[in-house]
């Protein structure tokens, strides 16, 4: 059974807030969360957390990153600005090789959003912000439109350097093959931790089949609301109630950049049913 079907959402359909919404009694057939390096603050409450959290920061419970391991390492129970200081100096696949830099994840750590993308393009690979190329401004333009702020939102990539191949001049994006995204996965469940978002947007194929499942297709499933367990925390239980903080929410919709590869003639529509997709988050959180 999909679930997304128990939930489907249109613009103009009546629903209700992420916050209000119970996961169906077969939200175990949902992915099973990964193994995570960084499980411990899915278990506590708000406030249990921050005093793990601060507690790890004491201990300084910092894993050191093997160059080439193949799985990035982050440190446990350290913020944003520690986990993209770390993220700096990954070598967990070869990437880092080719790349200007690592481009993590941006926006406040209150943030209720977290859009997911693909990789850094050429640009974000230059600047070492995620989504400020051709791309990120389509985004941004379409978050305007849904009525949704960038600057609440956290915006960042299933991977964290940009894969290309290099065609003369020019740096031809490729896209990550399994092994890159294994590699950068813990750098995303540590940010979903520090995180804990309200709604996750999965920008395109490679974060959906990534987040939500290998067979999942945008094409047939986007802009609907499913939900979700973070990966990296526990199975959700029984008891679990709707203010857990790993029971969350997951909206699959199209890439900005596959906007900006479709032809003249169909792109308004495209543009449109994005916007369409992004209001339904927007809707969704009062
Ligand atoms: N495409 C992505 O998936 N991410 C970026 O940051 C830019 C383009």
């Amino acid at each position: 059974m999909d679930p997304g079907r128990t939930v489907k959402l249109t613009p103009s359909s009546t629903w209700l807030a992420p916050k209000l919404l119970r996961s169906p009694s077969n939200s175990s057939t949902f992915p099973p969360a990964v193994a995570c390096s960084c499980p411990e603050p899915y278990r506590l409450g708000r406030r249990l957390r921050q005093i793990s959290v601060a507690a790890a920061r004491r201990v300084r419970c910092h894993r050191s990153m093997s160059e080439g391991s193949g799985v990035a390492q982050p440190p446990v129970g350290v913020g944003l600005e520690q986990l993209r200081g770390a993220a700096a100096g990954c070598r967990a696949c070869e990437l880092w090789q080719d790349t200007t830099q690592t481009v993590f994840g941006e926006g406040p750590e209150t943030a209720r959003i977290v859009f997911v993308g693909e990789q850094p393009g050429d640009q974000e690979d230059r600047r070492g912000e995620p989504f400020v190329g051709p791309a990120g401004r389509l985004l941004d333009r379409a978050l305007a439109d849904a009525g949704i702020d960038r600057r609440d939102s956290y915006v960042t990539n299933s991977v964290k350097h940009f894969s290309h191949t290099v065609k003369g001049k020019r740096r031809i994006h490729q896209t990550p093959r399994p092994e890159h995204l294994r590699a950068c996965r813990p750098w995303l469940e540590a940010e979903f931790a520090v995180l804990q978002p309200e709604v996750v947007v999965a920008l395109g194929a490679t974060a959906a089949k990534s987040l939500i499942s290998p067979s999942f297709r945008i094409t047939r499933e986007r802009g609907r609301l499913l939900p979700w367990t973070v990966p990296g925390a526990p199975a959700p239980s029984e008891d679990d109630d709707e203010d857990a903080p790993h029971q969350t929410w997951i909206l699959a919709t199209t890439h900005p950049s596959a906007i900006l590869r479709t032809p003249d003639e169909a792109r308004a529509a495209a543009y449109d049913a994005l916007v369409a997709d992004l209001g339904v988050v927007a809707g969704a959180l009062p």
